[in-house]
């Protein structure tokens, strides 16, 4: 039948197998069930409440095939909620999920064993396997992203929360507030969902500048990851090493390479430039999935024989196997990439490019 002529089978290694159509669009508004290559608006998907926390997965474990989850949490601080006295997450610690996370904007306040840091836009956090860590939201409109190896930790969000009926598509309700489902959450913590308390009293809540510790730098000096995937660590963004991919005019800043992941995934920011008319654009695939979201400016994105452009906050996955082209044609773009495993796109472009000092590209091509 003509219907499977014109199905084109995406081929994922260990997945299902799901005929997508020439007819199918790209773009989606809620992530697939299963692995296929897609773009997601921003704010868009099914989106629950947790006390003060409006979390949606752009990824999860089924539209990843289990390779990560990348999840978007939008909140204001728990005071203005009105929950003045829970002024941060139950301090815990995973035991199978490495969870990053990454400030898309406004701050967010986060505490990893004696240590702890105010991110501020694009800042970024590692939190390893067995550290114990806590978050908040601490400006009136922050958003956190959390790409976290491997998929399947919206599982437990989706356990102890309740849907968040968002007809406007707005980032959180800040005007209503929602009940802690206390039972459900003290039933969901343990083994099941991998999310284990603990009764800390080494977190530091004595600030200055952002920071607990004066004696390492934090938005005045470099930031760097330890040669590890077992400490966390946190960068500040633009004060971590950068490199120049100078062919095409763009900044990779890594913020998770194969080093502090075992190997398991990269996570980096990349800033580009407008291409040029006479420019190729290089066509790239991968053994391993990828993700991107657009952070600044617009992305143009090609797969499936279809060019979306992305604004900011937009995500797409692209399966293993899948040929796909990115590209800006405004002035300045900026995106959080990322991909497990340890030679993807990030690794690339690092392998052909120079250590650079800047956070931006050169004013000059060539
Ligand atoms: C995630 O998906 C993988 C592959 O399908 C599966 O083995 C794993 O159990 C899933 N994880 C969760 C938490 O559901
Ligand atoms: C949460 O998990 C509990 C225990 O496993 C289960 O009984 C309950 O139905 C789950 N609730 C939701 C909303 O997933
Ligand atoms: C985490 O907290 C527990 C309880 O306070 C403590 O015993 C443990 O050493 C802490 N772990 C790390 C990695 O600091
Ligand atoms: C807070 O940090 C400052 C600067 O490091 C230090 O002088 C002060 O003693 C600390 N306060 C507490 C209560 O630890
Ligand atoms: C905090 O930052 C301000 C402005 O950069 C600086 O003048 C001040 O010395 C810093 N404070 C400390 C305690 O480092
Ligand atoms: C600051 O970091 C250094 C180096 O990791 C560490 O030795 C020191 O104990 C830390 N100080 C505080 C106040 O956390
Ligand atoms: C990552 O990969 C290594 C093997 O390279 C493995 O030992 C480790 O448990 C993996 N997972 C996490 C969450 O770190
Ligand atoms: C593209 O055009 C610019 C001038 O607009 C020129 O400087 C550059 O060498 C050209 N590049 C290629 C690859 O032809």
């Amino acid at each position: 039948m003509y219907a499977s002529l014109l199905s084109l089978f995406v081929t994922v290694t260990g997945a299902v197998l799901h005929p997508v159509t020439k007819s199918t669009n790209l773009v989606v508004t809620e992530p697939p069930s299963f692995v296929r290559p897609y773009v997601l608006p921003d704010l868009s998907g099914p989106a629950v409440v947790l006390i003060n926390d409006v979390i949606r997965a752009p990824i999860n474990n089924e539209s990843s095939g289990g390779a990560f989850s990348l999840l978007q949490l939008n909140a204001q601080p728990y005071i203005r909620s009105g929950y003045g006295d829970l002024y941060q997450t139950p301090p815990h610690y995973h035991t199978r999920f490495h969870e990053t996370f990454f400030c898309y904007k406004g701050e967010v306040t986060l505490w990893a064993n004696g240590e702890a840091r105010m991110l501020t836009t694009q800042d970024f956090g590692s939190m390893p396997t067995h550290q114990n860590h806590s978050y908040s939201f601490t400006e009136p409109d922050s958003t956190l992203v959390a790409f976290i190896y491997p998929g399947g930790f919206e599982k437990f969000y989706w356990n102890v929360s309740e849907p968040f009926v968002d007809p406007t598509s707005a980032p959180f309700a800040p005007d209503i507030h929602t009940h802690f489902l206390e039972t459900t959450f003290a039933a969901a913590v343990g083994a099941k969902y991998d999310v284990f308390p603990i009764f800390n009293d080494q977190f530091s809540f004595n600030f200055t500048n952002g920071t607990t510790n004066r004696s390492l730098p934090w938005h005045n000096g470099v930031t760097s990851a330890p040669m590890n995937s077992k400490e966390p660590y946190f960068l500040a963004n633009n004060w971590s090493p950068k490199y120049l991919h100078r062919a095409s005019g763009q900044v990779i800043q890594p913020r998770v390479t194969a080093a502090q992941s075992a190997g398991n995934f990269t996570l980096s920011t990349i800033a580009m430039r407008r291409r040029q008319l006479n420019e190729t654009i290089v066509q790239h695939v991968y053994d391993q999935p990828h993700f991107f979201q657009v952070l600044e400016g617009v992305m143009m994105i090609r797969m499936m024989r279809q060019t979306v452009a992305m604004s900011t906050g937009d995500v797409a996955f692209i399966p293993g196997g899948t040929t796909f082209q990115y590209w800006s044609e405004v002035a300045f773009t900026k995106v959080y990439a990322g991909a497990s495993g340890s030679n993807g796109l990030n690794h690339h472009l690092i392998e052909h490019a120079e250590k650079w000092a800047y956070a931006v590209f050169p004013s000059y091509f060539g």
